[in-house]
C-alpha cells in the first residue's frame, strides 16, 4: 500500500505531563520481565486459571485478565497486585460487554437503527455502571466494523453498513462507556474494534480474508474508527483478519502509520484473542517468535490469551528485533490507560453493589432502546396499531414469542434472561374481559422442523381476529463464527406463514433476527412487518407497547435489506459504474423474449432475476404517522471554503399519530477524481411531530461533510457540483443541487 501523506485531519497527542512522568518513574523501576508482563492479557475463566493469575500477579507479571466478572475474584487479584507485587501496579480487568451486562440492550444493530446517539449512549452507560460495580474497567466495545454483507454473523454486533451513522453512534458508545472521565468509579475504558476491515470478510465467512482497496479503506473503513479515536476511545482492537494480504495483526501501516503517526493515538492497542499466534497459521510467520517480532513491531501492545510475548520479547530484545524504547512505549501505553482509569488511586469494588443489576432506570433504558430499534417495515390497510381497548381476539405465536433468552441476542456472557420480558408476557398484560390473547408457538425454537403444533396453531390463528407471528433467528444463529449461506427464515417457519395465511386471518409478522434477513418469500404473506432484531431485556414490552400504539414506531435500517443473497454485497452508498441501472433499462428474466437478442437486455447494471432494488433501502422505516417532506430550500447555491450552505425542509405530518421521524440528509458529488458513491449519508434528526403539526428542518452543511481521501491521497473537498437529497430514507427525492468553488 503506498503511503498516506494526510487522512482526515490530523491530531495532536495530548498527553497528561502528571501522569506521564509517574509512568517514566515506573519504566525506571521495572524489570524487563516486570515490563513484559504488563503487555500479556490473561484468561480469567476457570479455577486453575484463577490460580495461575493469582501467580503471576504477584510476580508482578501480568497486565490485564480477561473473562472474569466475580467481584471476589477480581478484588482479590487487585489486592495481589497492589499490596503483594513489587511495585504494586493494578490490573486492567476486561469483558464483552457489548450491549449490556445483566441488563441487555438491544443488539448493536438493533441500536443503530434507532438511529440516536443519545439513547445509544445511555444504554453504554448502563452496561458501565453494571460491569463496573463487579470490578470490570475495560470493555471490547464499540464495534464498528462497516457492515454490508448479512451472511456475517458478527453483524449483529455491528453498527450497520454506513461510515457516518456507524461513526456517530460508535462515538456515542464511547461517551457513554467512558463517561466524563475514565477515572470515575461508573466508567469504564472502551476498546474500538476490530481494526480494520473485519466485516468485509469474504462472502461473510467469519475470519475471511478481506480485499479493500486503498480508497475504499479511507472512504469508508476507517471513519468510523477515527470518529471514535477523536471522541476519546481509550483503546483499539486489531482484527484477526488479512487484509489484502497482511493480517491486521500485522499490518504497521494500520497500526503504526495511521492511527500512531497520523492520528495521534495515545492510547492502548490489544491483538483479537489469540491473533498473535495465528499469525503462523495465516502463513505470514514459521514459529511463535515470529509472530511476537511481526506483532510488536507493527503495533500490538498487548497480547491478548496468547504466550507468544511473555514466551519471546525478551529475547528479541536481546537478539535487537526489537528495542527497549519500543517496549517502553508498549508499557506506557498500558499504564498511561491505568492512571487514566484511576486504578492506581483504587482498584476496589464494594462488591454489595449487585443490586445495581436491572434497576428501574436500567430497564427503562432498554425499554426505551428497544422501542426504537423497531423499524416497521410494512403496515397494509393501517393493520397496525392493535386496538387494546376493542372486544377481539389475539393470537401470538411463533418460536419467538415467548422467548425470553433468545431475544437478548448475542455477546451476552453475563446477560440475565430471568430478567428478560418477553412478547407473550408483555402482551398478555393488555389482556382484559373483552381482549382475550392466546398463545400457540407453532415452531418450539427457530430453526425446528417439527410440524407437531401447526394443526393446533392453525385453529387458533382461525379463531382470532389478528395473528401476531414472532419469526426470526435464535441467538445462536448470528454472532463470532455464526455465518450463514442462507439468511431465510430458517426451519419450517416459512411453512407455518404460510399456513397461517391460508386461515384468512391478518398477520402481523414480527421478526427477531440478528442480521437482516432475506424476506422476499414471505413478504407478501404477512400483512404488517415490525423487523425487531434482537431487542435485548425489554423487547417484549417495547414490542407490546408499539403494537397497542402508546409509542410509534420510529426505526430506520441501518442497513439494506436485501431480496436475496445473490445480490450481496449490498448497499446504497454504491458507485453509479458506467451502465448504472434505472427503471426503464432493466429486463427481468420472466420477461425476456426466448431467442432474445443479446443487447437487448439493458446492458446496465442489475441481475436479471432481482433487478438493482433491495427489498427495503437503507434509511426506511415507516412510523404510525404520515410524513411529508416539501420545499427544500438551499441558503446559498454556492458553497467555499470558510462558509456554510443551510438545507431546509418542511416536514409535517398528516396522519393520526403522534410520531417520530429520522429526517435524513445524502449528499452526491458529482465529479471526483476517483469514483464517487450515489448518494452518501451526511447528517440525520430525529423529529418528534404531533398529528397535523408541521415543522421546518434545517442542516448546515459546510466542507467538511465533502471531504474525501482523493485521488491525491489527501483528505479534502474537490471543487464541483454536488447534489443534495434530504428525506426518509436513502431513496429519498427531495433534491436540489450547489457547487463548491475552488
Ligand atoms: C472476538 C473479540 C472479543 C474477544 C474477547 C474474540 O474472539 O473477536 O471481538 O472481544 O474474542 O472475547
Amino acid at each position: 500500500m503506498e503511503t498516506v501523506k494526510s487522512v482526515e485531519t490530523e491530531t495532536q497527542l495530548n498527553l497528561d505531563p502528571i501522569i506521564e512522568s509517574k509512568i517514566k518513574t515506573l519504566l525506571n523501576q521495572m524489570t524487563l520481565a516486570e515490563k513484559i508482563g504488563q503487555l500479556s492479557q490473561h484468561n480469567g475463566e476457570g479455577f486453575e486459571a484463577v490460580a495461575a493469575i493469582n501467580r503471576r500477579v504477584k510476580q508482578g507479571q501480568l497486565g490485564s485478565v480477561l473473562n472474569q466478572a466475580d467481584p471476589e475474584i477480581i478484588n482479590e487479584w487487585q489486592r495481589i497486585a497492589v499490596e503483594e507485587s513489587r511495585l504494586g501496579i493494578p490490573l486492567l480487568i476486561a469483558r464483552d460487554v457489548i450491549h449490556g451486562f445483566k441488563t441487555v440492550m438491544p443488539i448493536p444493530l438493533g441500536q443503530a437503527a434507532s438511529w440516536n446517539p443519545d439513547i445509544v449512549e445511555r444504554g453504554a452507560q448502563i452496561a458501565a455502571h453494571e460491569s463496573s460495580s463487579v470490578g470490570i474497567n475495560w470493555t471490547f466495545a464499540p464495534m464498528v466494523d462497516i457492515s454490508r454483507d448479512p451472511r456475517w454473523g458478527r453483524i449483529a454486533e455491528s453498527l450497520g453498513e454506513d461510515p457516518y451513522l456507524c461513526g456517530e453512534l460508535g462515538a456515542a458508545m464511547v461517551r457513554g462507556f467512558q463517561g466524563d472521565n475514565l477515572s470515575n468509579p461508573n466508567s469504564i475504558a472502551a476498546c474500538v474494534k476490530h481494526f480494520c476491515g473485519y466485516g468485509a470478510s469474504e462472502a461473510g465467512r467469519d475470519y475471511s480474508s478481506t480485499n479493500i482497496p486503498e480508497y475504499e479503506l479511507h472512504n469508508v473503513y476507517l471513519r468510523p474508527f477515527k470518529r471514535c479515536i477523536d471522541e476519546g476511545a481509550a483503546s483499539l482492537m486489531a482484527s484477526f483478519s488479512d487484509i489484502d494480504g497482511i493480517p491486521a495483526t500485522a499490518n504497521d501501516y494500520l497500526l503504526t502509520e495511521i492511527l500512531r503517526e497520523h492520528w495521534k493515538f495515545d492510547g492502548l492497542t490489544v491483538s483479537d484473542w489469540n491473533a498473535v499466534q495465528e499469525l503462523a497459521v495465516h502463513g505470514i510467520a514459521e514459529n511463535d517468535k515470529d509472530c511476537a517480532t511481526l506483532a510488536a513491531n507493527a503495533g500490538i501492545d498487548m497480547e491478548m490469551s496468547g504466550t507468544s510475548y511473555e514466551d519471546y520479547l525478551s529475547g528479541l530484545v536481546k537478539e535487537n528485533l526489537l528495542s527497549i524504547n519500543q517496549i517502553d512505549a508498549m508499557v506506557s501505553n498500558v499504564l498511561r490507560l491505568k492512571f487514566r482509569l484511576g486504578l492506581f488511586d483504587n482498584p476496589f469494588v464494594d462488591d454489595k453493589n449487585a443490586q445495581l443489576f436491572g434497576s428501574d432506570a436500567a430497564l427503562k433504558v432498554a425499554q426505551e432502546a428497544a422501542q426504537q430499534s423497531l423499524v416497521l417495515l410494512k403496515n397494509q390497510n393501517n393493520l397496525l396499531p392493535l386496538s387494546s381497548t376493542k372486544k377481539g381476539k389475539i393470537a401470538v405465536m411463533g418460536p419467538l414469542a415467548d422467548a425470553p433468552y433468545e431475544q437478548l441476542g448475542t455477546w451476552i456472557f453475563d446477560g440475565d434472561a430471568s430478567i428478560s420480558q418477553s412478547i407473550l408476557t408483555a402482551m398478555k398484560l393488555f389482556q382484559t374481559d373483552n381482549l382475550k390473547i392466546d398463545f400457540n408457538c407453532g415452531l418450539e425454537y427457530s430453526r425446528s422442523k417439527d410440524t407437531k403444533h401447526f394443526n393446533d396453531a392453525i385453529k387458533l390463528a382461525k379463531n382470532s381476529d389478528v395473528a401476531v407471528l414472532c419469526l426470526g433467528e435464535e441467538s445462536i444463529l448470528s454472532g463470532e463464527a455464526h455465518s450463514r449461506a442462507c439468511i431465510d427464515l430458517p426451519g419450517a417457519q416459512i411453512d407455518l406463514i404460510k399456513q397461517i395465511k391460508a386461515t384468512g386471518t391478518p398477520i402481523v409478522g414480527v421478526i427477531l433476527a440478528g442480521r437482516s434477513l432475506t424476506l422476499t418469500n414471505i413478504v407478501d404473506d404477512l400483512d404488517a412487518i415490525i423487523y425487531a432484531w434482537h431487542p435485548g431485556t425489554m423487547g417484549g414490552p417495547a414490542i407490546a407497547e408499539t403494537l397497542f400504539g402508546q409509542k410509534s414506531p420510529s426505526g430506520k435500517l441501518p442497513v439494506t435489506l436485501p431480496k436475496m443473497v445473490g445480490q450481496l454485497p449490498l448497499y446504497y452508498s454504491q458507485k453509479n459504474t458506467g451502465r448504472p441501472p434505472t427503471d426503464e433499462s432493466v429486463v427481468l428474466i420472466d420477461e425476456i423474449q426466448q431467442f432474445a437478442e443479446q443487447t437487448s437486455l439493458g446492458m446496465t447494471a442489475f441481475h436479471l432475476d432481482a433487478g438493482y432494488k433491495p427489498l427495503f433501502p437503507f434509511g426506511f422505516g415507516l412510523t404510525y404517522g404520515e410524513f411529508d417532506y416539501s420545499n427544500l430550500q438551499l441558503s446559498a447555491a454556492q458553497l467555499s471554503e470558510n462558509s456554510s450552505i443551510t438545507a431546509k425542509v418542511t416536514l409535517a405530518n398528516s396522519g393520526s399519530h403522534t410520531a417520530t421521524e429520522t429526517v435524513q440528509l445524502y449528499i452526491r458529488d458529482k465529479v471526483g477524481t476517483i469514483t464517487r458513491p450515489i448518494k452518501e449519508l451526511v447528517g440525520f434528526q430525529r423529529v418528534t411531530l404531533a398529528p397535523g403539526e408541521k415543522t421546518s428542518v434545517s442542516f448546515e452543511i459546510t466542507t467538511n461533510n465533502l471531504k474525501f481521501y482523493t485521488r491525491r491521497r489527501q483528505w479534502e473537498a474537490e471543487p464541483g457540483e454536488f447534489q443534495i437529497w434530504i428525506g426518509g430514507s436513502s431513496d429519498a427525492t427531495l433534491s436540489d443541487t450547489f457547487s463548491l468553488l475552488a
